[in-house]
């Protein structure tokens, strides 16, 4: 029993996850601790306080401390039963399932957060941007807005400073985007860490460890963040696009580097884990905290510093970039083209590139600026990366005249037998896939021929299967199971 307790905890992965929730627990001990300490003190220190202030306290210490002890308390609870739920399926069939299950959850979540946290930001980027801000508009306004939606008008001012005395409830926008980071975080790891061999590691792509593949990621996302950081707080970016042609570098720079050490589905993941790691923390570190000293400023009626709103509009700015190309790379597994090409990295950065167009003259628009001569310029690069990404035809019948072998049916179905049923098999054989991925099999000729162009899409035209090349499909086998499709896929 402790041996095997030991075995199980020597899992780097689940080593990390054990302290994790340790963590968690002793920080939400502590801060209970800590927190029925600081109401004590505020009860007594109350005695002296007007009534307002008593309660504003209050409110403060009931959304802080009591939210962090809970959460952390939750964390606690969730992780160690994810292990100790995971000790007892592992090596079983249950693992895949409930890892699925698993995967759906969190998956499901983070596209909930991700879309009230967008969405949000998109409405607020409305906002601004549609202000009235000439007609009948009070003094202290910046502006106002009429607006009509699900059956009531709605009528909103913004303050060119903070109003005279705040309101008693102020809402704030930041847990969604914590969240969002958060959920995507954990599929990360559920998705990517948790398979590592398969999700993660491309033997044909770099043949490195796992737990060197997950220090990889984990440590891209930190360096990422400091370079981002860095160019915020550099001279840089005073100067608008050319922060955004140097950020755009970059992040083709690491779509590269990432191609070159990851599978291709997860160089492409991570590049949208690094980008929504940059807006989570400008979220985090910068606009927030601006906000927080501006409530601050307000509530003490001292000036404001106009530096900490410029920079985190700045930031602000970045994040209304940033989504598009993000939003694509979260959907962009669906599409072998696009990440199992071989310069996918390249491709990402043309879509990227074309989608931040669109952004930019979408802001332009809303802002009664008329650019729309950018709209064919995306458009066209769009067309030319359809282009670029095309099949490829292995068919070559004759070369100038000469007869080309045909393959036959049987050497192409070996390949399949080879490298796909393993896993793609109404009775799969493999350690990890105890029923077929995505329902798809090939165990009869007529189940080959009716998937043979998903076949040739994510076995020849892109090297996406087998997943992780766990088979170590050759290129030689990819390209005559290709011609063998190419050629009619004919069951002689
Ligand atoms: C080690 C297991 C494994 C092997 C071997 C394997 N696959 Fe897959 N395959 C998967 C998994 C896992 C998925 C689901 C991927 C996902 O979540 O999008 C999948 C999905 C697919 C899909 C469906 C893609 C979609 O988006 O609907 C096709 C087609 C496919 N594989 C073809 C192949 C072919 C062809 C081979 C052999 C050359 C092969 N696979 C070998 C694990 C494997």
């Amino acid at each position: 029993m402790i041996s095997a307790l030991i075995e199980y905890f020597m899992d780097p992965l689940i080593a990390l996850v054990g302290v994790f929730s340790l963590l968690a627990f002793f920080a939400g001990i502590a801060s209970w601790a800590f927190s029925s300490f600081f109401e004590e003190v505020n009860q007594k220190r109350g005695r002296y306080l007007s009534e307002s202030k008593r309660d504003e306290l209050k409110e403060e210490y009931v959304l802080h401390s009591k939210l962090f002890y809970q959460a952390s308390f939750l964390i606690a609870f969730v992780l160690i039963s994810g292990l100790i739920v995971f000790y007892n399926i592992k090596g079983t069939p249950m693992q895949s399932h409930v890892l699925e299950w698993l995967n759906l959850l969190v998956r499901w979540t983070h596209i909930i957060f991700g879309i009230l946290w967008i969405g949000a930001s998109f409405y607020f980027i409305f906002l601004e941007n549609s202000l009235n801000r000439t007609h009948n508009v009070r003094d202290e306004l910046a502006g106002d807005l009429w607006a009509v939606h699900g059956g009531g008008f709605y009528y909103l001012e913004k303050f060119k400073l903070a109003p005279k005395t705040l309101p008693k409830v102020l809402h704030w926008f930041k847990y969604e985007a914590y969240f969002t980071w958060i959920t995507g975080f954990l599929l990360l790891v559920v998705v990517y860490y948790m398979n590592a061999n398969l999700y993660l590691v491309d033997k044909s792509v770099m043949d490195i460890a796992e737990s060197n593949a997950i220090l990889i990621s984990l440590g891209s996302l930190i360096i990422g963040w400091f370079i981002y950081d860095f160019l915020c707080k550099s001279p840089l970016v005073d100067n608008g696009p050319m922060f955004g042609l140097v950020g755009f570098g970059i992040s083709v720079a690491f779509a590269w580097g990432y191609s070159q050490i990851f599978s291709p589905r997860a160089a492409y993941i991570h590049v949208g884990a690094l980008l929504g790691t940059l807006m989570a923390g400008n979220v985090f570190f910068g606009i927030i905290p601006a906000q927080k000293e501006l409530v601050a400023a307000a509530k003490e009626k001292r000036p404001i510093d106009p530096s900490l709103g410029k920079n985190a509009g700045r930031r602000s700015l970045h994040n209304n970039y940033i989504t598009f190309p993000v939003l694509f790379i979260m959907i962009s597994n669906h599409f072998p083209s696009t990440f199992g090409h071989t310069y996918n990295w390249l491709v990402l950065a043309g879509i990227a590139g074309a989608s931040v167009i669109v952004r930019h003259y979408l802001n332009m628009h809303e802002q009664g600026k008329d650019m729309s001569y950018l709209l064919p310029v995306a458009m066209f690069a769009i067309i030319g990366l359809i282009v670029y990404t095309g099949p490829k035809m292995n068919v070559v019948e004759s070369v100038e005249g000469q007869e080309i072998e045909l393959v036959g049916f049987g050497e192409a179905r070996q390949i399949v037998n080879t490298h796909c049923l393993g896993c793609h098999s109404k009775y799969p054989t493999d350690d990890q896939y105890k029923k077929a991925p995505k329902n798809q099999v090939f165990d009869t000729p007529e189940d080959i021929i009716k998937a043979k162009d998903i076949i040739k899409k994510q076995a020849v035209d892109s090297k996406i299967m087998p997943m992780g090349n766990k088979t170590n499909m050759t290129d030689e086998e990819r390209q005559r199971l290709g011609m063998w499709i190419d050629q009619g896929a004919k069951l002689e």
